[in-house]
């Protein structure tokens, strides 16, 4: 046990701060994190918004990060690792359900899984940590060691593209030449989430539009540009078509349902973003016909298996080659862990914030 420089939190109460902590560690792969990423879940912590964020046991505070991409300081070679490896720890550890125990602790079925920075486990924005290796993903490639950051984001995505896959088949979903061209996804929000979610639609070959409520900035459009998304302004009107995938992103019930209400038959609509504090909206029988009579399956997702940060790394490296300034503009601020201002100042050009702990 020794004090390390740490960003933490009282959850669920809320507050930052940097400051020096003791905790205990009991990984056999040493790390120190390259990396750490900030999005709205973190935000929500520390505004003292998200009820079901807690401290350790025996903690008053708690360690913040779940997105972060570290360095191998020490690691004996049983472990699968070496000194100088790139990794991504993964968030969510399992508890004791039938989901958690075969490694798909992302659908734990009780509810007693932990989650790294969140949920009663101290995260990974501290100057190292300890971990064990099946909890962490290797990163071969050595030009994600910046843009890997995205992969926790993108692990999300990932397996929102697998339900979404295991449900487009209770029926023909396909266009008639077997792809999804001609088919129109909605991805409703612009941040970092929004935007995998959207390149990940473009990747699968959908005509992919990316919405919010206000105009976007010259980066924001320059990367719809690079990845084949169109930016709609929803202020000014959504443009008369069909919806076949929405996503959401927002958590906004009033958003939401605008959209529904433009669902295509045997449409799908992910709900990914959460808001609790979002103002309610009215959901109507008639609304409720619309879904029904259209065969509408509206899904809820979150979080991703070990599985799919693999399969993220894999799209990162991908796109990273074929894009790599568009990917890499995703991260538009690198910060000191000690700016702890971030956390409650917003820029709203920023898409990515990145802690940098080298
Ligand atoms: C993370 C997920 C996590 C969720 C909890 C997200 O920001 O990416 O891994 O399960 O927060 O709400
Ligand atoms: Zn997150």
């Amino acid at each position: 046990m020794s004090g390390i420089n740490a960003v933490t939190t009282n959850a669920p109460k809320g507050g930052v701060r940097y400051e020096r902590v003791t905790v205990r560690e009991d990984g056999p792969v040493g790390l120190s994190p390259i990396y750490t990423g900030i999005c709205g879940t973190d935000r929500g912590m520390v505004l003292g918004h998200l009820d079901f964020s807690y401290n350790p046991d025996k903690q008053d505070f708690i360690v913040m990060g779940h997105e972060s991409i570290c360095r191998v300081t020490s690691a004996d070679s049983k472990t699968g690792f070496r000194e100088g490896d790139i990794v991504v720890p993964v968030v969510r550890r399992p508890g004791g359900c039938i989901n958690c125990r075969t490694g798909r602790q992302d659908n734990c079925s009780d509810g007693k899984k932990h989650e790294a920075g969140i949920t009663g486990m101290n995260g990974f924005m501290r100057e190292s940590f300890t971990d064990s290796p099946e909890f962490l993903v290797k990163v071969k490639d050595p030009a994600l060691a910046r843009v890997g950051i995205l992969t926790e984001p993108l692990k999300n995505v990932v397996k929102v593209f697998e339900v979404f896959e295991t449900v487009s088949r209770r029926s023909i979903y396909f266009s008639e030449d077997s792809t999804y061209e001609g088919k129109n996804a909605y991805v409703i929000g612009t941040g970092a989430e929004g935007f995998l979610f959207s390149m990940m639609a473009s990747e699968y070959g959908f005509n992919t539009s990316i919405l919010n409520r206000h105009p976007i900035d010259e980066n924001r459009l320059k990367i719809c540009d690079a990845f084949g998304m169109d930016f709609v302004d929803s202020s000014k009107g959504i443009p008369d078509e069909n919806v076949d995938l929405l996503i959401d992103t927002s958590g906004d019930p009033a958003t939401l349902l605008n959209f529904i209400r433009r669902m295509n038959y045997n449409s799908i609509a992910v709900m990914f973003g959460t808001n609790g504090k979002a103002p309610p909206a009215d959901f109507t029988g008639k609304d409720i016909d619309h879904i029904v009579e259209r065969n509408i399956s509206l899904v809820g997702s979150v979080d991703a298996a070990k599985v799919h940060y693999s399969r993220a790394l894999s799209y990162l490296s991908r796109w990273n080659s074929m894009n790599a300034g568009a990917l890499s503009s995703m991260i538009t601020d690198e910060k000191k862990p000690s700016d702890v201002s971030v956390f409650t100042e917003r820029n709203p050009e920023s898409i990515k914030i990145a802690l940098d702990w080298s």
